[in-house]
């Protein structure tokens, strides 16, 4: 296996708290897909959720920079039947290694990409 980049992102919760999804659906629809929108609704703390995904999307976009394919729409985080975040393009999984965790205050996310 050869790693190809790494890619990590932290982010302030209250950044999105202070823009609720109802008054902000168009933002929200510019960075998340429905199925992420979706996932993070339905968590207790849907805004610690949202700034987790958001922080792996910009940990996959570094990790990947090698290829300038993706911007953060077309990066889509998506957990699995065990709960663990994998990311897709297009409906494609992508080969990285993906760490979402966040605090009441704080989110983070890293990625290895692999080939
Ligand atoms: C998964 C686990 C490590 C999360 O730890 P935590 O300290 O509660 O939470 P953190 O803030 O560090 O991480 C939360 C993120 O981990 C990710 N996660 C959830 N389950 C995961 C798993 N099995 N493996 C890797 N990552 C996981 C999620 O993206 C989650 O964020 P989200 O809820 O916004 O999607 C912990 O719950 C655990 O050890 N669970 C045991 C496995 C388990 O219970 N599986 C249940 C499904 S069968």
């Amino acid at each position: 296996m050869e790693i190809l980049g790494v890619g990590t992102d932290i982010e302030i919760i209250n950044s999105f708290r202070a823009k609720p999804y109802d008054g902000h659906k168009v933002l929200y629809n510019k960075i998340f897909s429905k199925a992420e929108i979706s996932y993070c609704l339905n968590k207790n703390d849907s805004y610690a959720s949202f700034a987790g995904k958001f922080c792996a999307k910009e940990a996959v976009i570094k990790a990947f920079k090698h290829t300038n394919l993706f911007d953060i729409i077309s990066v889509e985080i998506i957990n699995n039947a065990n709960g663990e975040p994998e990311a897709f393009t297009n409906g494609n999984k992508l080969h990285c290694f993906l760490s979402i965790s966040h605090t009441n205050d704080q989110a983070l996310a890293f990625c290895v990409a692999y080939a």
